[in-house]
């Protein structure tokens, strides 16, 4: 039985005698206590599970623990607290997108780690310009494909993803700020930012909404 050193949150986590098959996302949500990431499907079809692993995004629920010893892990309680929240984190409050809750730890892991690939230049499946990272609604429901939300609330997601990348420069727009598309004739899964959308103002979303319990 193995002895591993867990470096979540920046905050080291000695684990002894632990089996060999525990996967990364039971030793957080079992043994650590940190349950933020969510136990979806288990097979590495759902996202709900969503870490990064030295920067980048991965399934915790498909990789075992003991091939991270001495690797950096970022949990959902790692990227902000109901006091202190990421720009993403107020985004999605911003953009009312969650209902339940339970993919919403996984789509800002996710998210949070897919914004850096973005700044990164990291290409996708459907980049048709690899000089420049302006992404549009289109790219990042793309770049998203691996998080479902049962809720289907993808439009809000994806607009609260599109404000954070804004604010960076990072996205496609036209003269008048309105999303550029370039599949506009084809049916579409996200909803386009409109002129008169209003902030969500409720201030009494639980934390467990914002992902940081279970
Ligand atoms: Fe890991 Fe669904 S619980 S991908
Ligand atoms: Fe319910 Fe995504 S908000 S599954």
């Amino acid at each position: 039985m193995p002895n591993l050193t867990l470096t979540i949150n920046g905050q080291a986590h000695h684990l002894d005698d632990l089996d060999p098959r525990t996967s990364l996302l039971d030793v957080c949500r079992q043994h650590l206590d940190l349950t933020g990431a969510k136990k979806g499907c288990d097979h590495g079809q759902c996202g709900a599970c969503t870490m990064i692993v030295n920067g980048k995004r991965i399934n915790s629920c498909l990789t075992l623990a003991i091939m991270h010893d001495g690797d950096e892990i970022t949990t959902i309680e790692g990227i902000g607290a109901p006091d202190s929240l990421s720009e993403l984190q107020q985004a999605f409050i911003d953009h009312d997108a969650f209902q339940c809750g339970y993919c919403t730890p996984g789509q800002i892991c996710s998210a949070t780690a897919m914004i850096s690939e973005i700044e990164k230049h990291f290409p996708s499946h459907v980049s048709n310009d690899l000089t420049q990272p302006k992404i549009s609604l289109e790219e990042i429901s793309e770049r998203m494909s691996g998080n479902l939300c049962r809720c289907s609330a993808y439009p809000n997601i994806i607009n609260a993803i599109y404000q954070v990348l804004s604010t960076k420069g990072l996205t496609k727009t036209d003269s008048s700020n309105t999303v550029t598309s370039t599949t506009d004739s084809k049916p579409q899964i996200w909803s386009p930012l409109t002129s008169n959308a209003k902030p969500h103002q409720d201030s009494n979303i639980s934390p467990c909404q914002l992902g940081a319990e279970s």
